[in-house]
C-alpha cells in the first residue's frame, strides 16, 4: 500500500480554504493509502505563538481531524513535537539545503517582506516540511495549491541527499484537488483565504456558528454585473462562491450556474450560505463531543507512538548514510 503524509499548521482555527484544499482530500484518501496526518507545531512557531493559544489550538486542530471524518483505525494522527524524529531530521536536510533555495521560496518572500526581524526558522521551514514527508517512505502529499513550490524543494532535497549519501528516500508526488486548491478571501477574491488574515470577514473559520457563516457570505465581495458565471479573471468573487460550492457539494460548476440564471446574487449568496452550514453542522457536532474527550488523547497517544517507529527507523537510516554517531552492532 502507497503511503501519504500531510499536515497543517495549528496557528489559528482552520479555515475553509484548508477544509476544501487538504482535509476533505485527507478523508477520501484514507481508505486507499497508508496515512499520516500530522498538527504540524513546530512549523507554527516560526513566527511568534501566545503559548496559551497555540496549545488550544493544537487540541482543536487535533479534534477537526477526528470530526471531519478522519479515522484512527485506518490513518495515524499525531502531534509533530511528540516526534523528536521531526526535528532532527529537519536538522540534517537543513544541512543539504542551500540558503539561495529557501529564499526563494514564495512563502518565506511574503511573511518576512517588510519585517526587520525574520526568525531563522522562517527560512529553514521548508527542510523541516521536507523531513516530515521523507520521514514515512511517503509517495503522495495532499496538499492545497500554495504548497507546490514547498513540495518540488522536498523532491529536490530527497534527490540530493539520495545522490550524495544514500538513495534512501522515495521521491514524493503532489496531489492537488482538481476544484478548491485555491480558496480564495472573500474580501479580496485575489488573495488566498488564509487563516492569519487580520481581517475576520475574509474567512470561514470551520467553528464558525450559522449567523457567522451567513453574514461572511453576504458580505463577500463580488462585482456589478449580477450574472452567476465562473469568470475568475474578470469575477474573481464570484467564481469563488461558484468553486466552494462545487467543492462542498461535489456538483460541477456548470449545473450550479445554470441553477442560477436570471436569479440575483443575492439568491446566490443565500444558497451558498446554507451549502457551507449543512456541511459544517455534523464537523461542528462531533468536535463537540472530542473536544475535552480522554478519546481524542488516546488517538493522539497512540498516534505519535506508531509515528515515532516508523519515524525512527528512518532517522537510523539517515544517521549512517550522514555517518553521524557510532556504529552499533
Ligand atoms: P497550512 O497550515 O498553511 O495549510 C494546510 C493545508 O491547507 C491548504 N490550504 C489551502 N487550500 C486551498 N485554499 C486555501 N486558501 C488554502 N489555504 C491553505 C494548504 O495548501 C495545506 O495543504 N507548510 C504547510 C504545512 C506542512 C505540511 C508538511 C504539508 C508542514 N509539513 C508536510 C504537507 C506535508 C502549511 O503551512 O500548510
Amino acid at each position: 500500500m502507497k503511503t501519504i503524509f500531510s499536515g497543517i499548521q495549528p496557528s489559528g482555527t482552520i479555515t475553509l480554504g484548508n477544509y476544501i484544499g487538504a482535509l476533505k482530500q485527507f478523508v477520501e484518501l484514507q481508505d486507499d493509502y497508508n496515512c499520516y496526518f500530522c498538527i504540524v507545531d513546530e512549523h507554527a512557531i516560526t513566527v511568534q505563538q501566545d503559548r496559551l493559544e497555540l496549545r488550544k489550538n493544537i487540541r482543536s486542530l487535533a479534534a477537526l481531524y477526528v470530526a471531519v471524518g478522519l479515522d484512527p483505525s485506518k490513518a495515524t494522527l499525531f502531534i509533530q513535537s511528540e516526534v523528536p524524529a521531526h526535528a532532527q531530521a529537519g536538522w540534517m536536510l537543513q544541512c543539504v539545503a542551500y540558503i539561495g533555495e529557501l529564499e526563494r521560496m514564495t512563502q518565506f518572500k511574503d511573511k518576512s517582506a517588510g519585517k526587520e526581524a525574520v526568525s531563522a526558522g522562517l527560512l529553514t521551514y521548508p527542510p523541516l516540511m521536507a523531513a516530515d514527508i521523507l520521514l514515512y517512505g511517503t509517495d503522495l502529499v495532499p496538499v492545497g495549491e500554495d504548497q507546490k513550490q514547498h513540495l518540488e524543494l522536498t523532491r529536490d532535497l530527497a534527490e540530493r541527499f539520495n545522490r550524495k549519501y544514500n538513495d534512501i528516500f522515495t521521491i514524493p508526488e503532489v496531489r492537488i484537488p482538481k476544484e478548491g486548491a485555491r480558496v480564495m478571501s472573500l474580501q479580496e477574491p485575489t488573495r488566498k483565504m488564509s487563516k492569519s488574515d487580520p481581517n475576520q470577514k475574509s474567512f470561514i473559520t470551520l467553528l464558525d456558528d450559522p449567523k457567522q457563516i451567513e453574514k461572511k457570505v453576504k458580505s463577500a465581495v463580488t462585482d456589478s454585473d449580477g450574472i452567476v458565471k465562473y469568470d475568475k479573471e474578470n469575477k474573481p468573487g464570484v467564481s469563488n462562491l461558484l468553486s466552494i460550492y462545487s467543492a462542498l457539494e461535489g456538483v460541477p460548476v456548470a449545473d450550479i450556474e445554470k441553477r442560477f440564471e436570471g436569479k440575483g446574487y443575492g439568491d446566490f449568496k443565500q444558497e451558498v450560505a446554507e451549502v457551507i452550514i449543512r456541511n459544517l453542522a455534523p464537523v461542528q457536532a462531533r468536535y463537540n463531543e472530542l473536544i475535552n474527550s480522554d478519546e481524542l488523547d488516546r488517538i493522539l497517544d497512540e498516534g505519535a507512538e506508531k509515528a515515532r517507529r516508523t519515524a525512527g527507523k528512518m532517522l537510523k537510516k539517515m544517521e549512517n548514510a550522514m555517518g553521524l554517531g557510532r556504529k552499533r552492532k
